[in-house]
């Protein structure tokens, strides 16, 4: 009986010896400790000993069945680690310390220059604001001023969609919504919001004219705000953008959400203020309208016009852009050439 044990123990070694695949393992297990297997059979002969040699050779038995499960537990995971090590071998590799080629993005001129001048007025306390470009008639134009049938409306036509909402024509149309937004200011804490914003307009297109561009607005308003903090704040505005110090004039202008209105022109980059074709020989360049906002404007977003003032401006963000880096032509904005857009820089 033992030397029975010896000769199955051996055969089992040798077996398991030949095994490499997960199902071989199987028919092993089955093959030494199935119901027919051979240790089972080993386990079933036991009756036939006397007990002192039963004693003995069960001990073996059991002994060898304990040994068999274990070495096939063990071989299994063996096996599991040659596969999963077969697998990674197998797999594709990358290298990543091959240069690429992929070509890196750049920021669109218009990106570039908002962001300039949103830091500028983070700095000095001003929130920013995401206007929408699909707006009510109202928030666009009886919202700052403008009522139905006004001459303004026709020089802004612009997009309406069929649920009579348009799409915007000036940021002024988020004006009505941040002052619902904040109300009134307390004493001392002025409200301060900078909107940036596309805006749409029928326009036929060509070198100096887009149906869609984009402008930085924005509003200061407290019960202490006068026309000196306006200007105050778009010299601040013009210096870090031209990184000069710009002179600057106010002319009046018409704007039915600002009374008094201005046109705030800065002196001619190119020339200096000395005159040339840029700025058709004035020494001025036409940049930035603002004012005090409108009496009717404060009531309609529920601000008391008794109690505060405040000034707004309306940048040409495009306008802008096109100045600081000299482009020519607005077309260029919105025409997605890659080869000619990322070549600005800040
Ligand atoms: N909304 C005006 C436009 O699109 C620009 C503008 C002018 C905005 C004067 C203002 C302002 O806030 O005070 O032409």
């Amino acid at each position: 009986m033992l030397e029975n044990l010896e000769k199955i123990k051996a055969q089992f070694k040798e077996e398991l010896n030949g095994v490499n695949m997960k199902d071989e393992i199987e028919r092993i297990r089955v093959a030494f400790l199935g119901k027919k297997g051979l240790v089972t059979e080993a386990l079933k002969d036991l009756r036939n000993l006397d007990v002192e040699a039963k004693k003995v050779a069960g001990q073996q038995v059991n002994l060898l069945k304990d040994e068999i499960e274990k070495a096939i537990v063990e071989f299994q995971k063996t096996l599991e680690e040659r596969e999963y090590q077969k697998e990674i071998a197998n797999t594709e590799r990358y290298d990543f310390s091959i240069p690429s080629d992929v070509t890196v993005g750049t920021l669109h001129p218009i990106t570039i220059v908002q962001s300039q001048i949103e830091d500028i007025f983070k700095t000095m306390g001003f929130i920013i604001e995401d206007g929408l470009e699909i707006q009510t008639e109202f928030n666009n134009f009886e919202g700052v001023n403008i009522p139905k049938n006004h001459p303004a409306r026709d020089m802004t036509d612009t997009y309406y969609l069929e649920n009579g909402q348009l799409l915007k024509t000036h940021t002024s149309a988020a004006q009505n919504t941040i002052m619902r937004k904040y109300g009134a200011p307390k004493p001392g804490e002025p409200l301060k919001v900078l909107f940036p914003g596309r805006c749409f307009r029928n326009e036929n297109i060509d070198a100096s004219h887009e149906n869609t561009f984009f402008q930085l607005e924005g509003m200061m308003i407290g019960d202490d705000i006068s026309i000196s903090n306006l200007i105050y704040f778009m010299k601040v505005l013009l210096s870090e953008v031209f990184e000069r110090d710009v002179k600057v004039r106010l002319r009046p202008g018409f704007f039915p959400f600002v009374e008094p209105g201005f046109e705030l022109d800065i002196n001619c980059a190119i020339c200096g203020g000395s005159g040339c074709p840029t700025c058709k020989h004035s020494g001025w360049l036409e940049l930035l309208p603002c004012g005090m906002i409108h009496p009717n404007v404060l009531r309609l977003g529920g601000i008391d016009p008794d109690k505060y003032t405040g000034f707004a401006f309306g940048l040409g963000l495009t306008r802008l852009a096109m100045m600081k880096y000299n482009i020519k032509d607005i077309r260029l904005f919105n025409s997605g050439n890659l080869k000619q857009l990322r070549q600005f820089t800040i």
